[in-house]
């Protein structure tokens, strides 16, 4: 039911009336669906301006630097939640019971094993594959094991669904790990939290299983809790239109990780390391910052800006404090973060970016906790894939059990009129 109404009136035409919608929170959103009847469409490359759905999921407050999951601001999850409650919560709308966390933290241990015949799978990569390509390919590959779950319209197969890819993929992650660095792959145990048991299955080898360092356990579990979800985003919104052609769940969530990898997206936490890699030293920072202006060159600052956020990134500071505990926990005196540091300290006092809103992101200091784990840099986007796992299923989730469309957006065309093909 419309609150108001808008009024588009074009030259010539007789004013087009349409409905405007008001939500919990956030802008208003004027429904232009009815602008095909009168032959108009709208225009938005990037989607700028533009709600391609309605959800309850997550919302974000990008001039006050906000971020609500089912209502709960991230900063609250990420201290007094952890990853498989926040995964309970953006899956069904509400914190679990005490009963209901053990029982989905039980559920979730017994699918995180992976078919046997999945190593062979991955014995068809380079060992020196990027690990995204090889999780866009073994994720992708899923649906080919589950043929007894890819009934979308099903609840109990999209609730099992999500299960499998909530619990499979750090096993799957862990794997590729383990096959790039020649290792054997380690299974996972259930005697082990999500997060310690990643880690186990990561750094431990059939040679010597060492327990997981609890604080280190936890730093990971958060860092899985701040990549959980975020509204619309470009990998979101990947899941979403594959979803609306009826695709399965588990070729969704691979096209999920496909958009995440690109260094503007999800692929901004390796490329942080790269960048402070290239700069070196506090004193080239002043150059780096010059490139970054320079309209004429492609060069832009790593883990700062963002479509939304116009203040600060809520998780890049959950994150700042997360990497002070682990580099602390570890002793570890990273000279990047103190590169990182001066590097933000320097970009933030430069009108530059002050103008134009540009803060740190959840990107920014996640690398460094990531090698501070001892996660080597081209695994940071797969760990990002797989703290991202439960927001993408919970929309595709929320898309497919409510009516929804394919998605089909139109153009502005500006190429050849009708010509004929020439006579020869
Ligand atoms: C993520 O959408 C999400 O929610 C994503 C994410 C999630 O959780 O899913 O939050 C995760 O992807 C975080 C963002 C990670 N990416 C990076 O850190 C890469 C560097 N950032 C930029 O590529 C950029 O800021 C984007 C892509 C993040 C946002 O780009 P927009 O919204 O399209 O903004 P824009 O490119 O139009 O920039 C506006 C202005 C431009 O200058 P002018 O043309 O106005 O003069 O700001 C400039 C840009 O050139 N600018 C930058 C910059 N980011 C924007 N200049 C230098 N360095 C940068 N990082």
């Amino acid at each position: 039911m419309a609150d108001k109404k808008a009024q588009l009136i074009i030259e010539g035409a007789a004013p087009i009336e349409l409905p405007v919608y008001s939500g919990t929170l956030g802008p208003d959103v004027v429904d232009v669906r009815g602008l095909t009847s009168e032959g108009v469409f709208t225009f938005d490359p990037g989607f700028m301006a533009t709600s391609s759905c309605e959800s309850k999921i997550t919302y974000i407050d990008g001039d006050k630097g906000v971020l609500l999951h089912r209502g709960y601001p991230i900063e609250q999850l990420a201290e007094k939640s952890d990853f498989l409650e926040t995964c309970f919560l953006l899956l069904k709308g509400e914190l679990p019971t005490a009963a209901e966390k053990e029982k989905f933290d039980n559920t979730i241990k017994n699918h995180t094993m992976v078919h046997e015949q999945l190593k062979n799978f991955l014995n068809g990569f380079r060992r020196d594959a990027h690990p995204m390509a090889i999780m866009c390919g073994v994720v992708g590959a899923l649906s080919a094991f589950y043929h007894d779950s890819l009934d979308i319209n099903d609840p109990h197969h999209r609730e099992i669904s999500a299960i499998r890819l909530i619990a499979k993929m750090p096993t799957i992650a862990a794997m590729v790990y383990k096959y790039s660095a020649g290792q054997p792959m380690m299974y996972p145990r259930n005697d082990l939290s999500y997060s310690e048991n990643f880690l186990h299955m990561m750094f431990n080898t059939p040679a010597e299983i060492k327990p997981i360092s609890p604080v280190l356990a936890r730093a990971m579990d958060r860092i899985f809790v701040l990549h959980a979800d975020h509204e619309q985003n470009a990998s979101t919104s990947t899941v979403r239109l594959a979803g609306s052609s009826g695709a399965n769940p588990f070729a969704c969530i691979a096209a999920g990780i496909a958009a995440l990898w690109g260094p503007a997206h999800g692929g901004a936490n390796e490329a942080v390391l790269r960048m402070l890699d290239e700069i070196g030293d506090v004193s080239n920072i002043d150059s780096f910052i010059a490139k970054a202006k320079d309209k004429d060159d492609p060069f832009k600052l790593m883990g700062f800006g963002h479509r939304v956020y116009k203040n600060f990134d809520p998780r890049a500071r959950v994150m700042k404090q997360t990497c002070d505990e682990v580099l602390g926990e570890l002793g570890i005196n990273d000279p990047q973060l103190e590169l990182a540091m001066k590097l933000e300290e320097i970009a933030l006092s430069d009108p530059y970016f002050a103008e134009r809103n540009l803060y740190p992101n959840v990107d920014f200091y996640s690398g460094i906790i990531l090698k501070a784990l001892g996660i080597p840099t081209e695994m940071f986007t797969v760990i990002f894939a797989t703290g991202r796992t439960p927001g993408w299923i919970a929309h595709w989730n929320e898309m497919i059990s409510n009516p929804y469309k394919i998605g089909r957006p139109r153009q502005l065309y500006t190429g050849y009129t009708q010509r004929d093909y020439p006579n020869k």
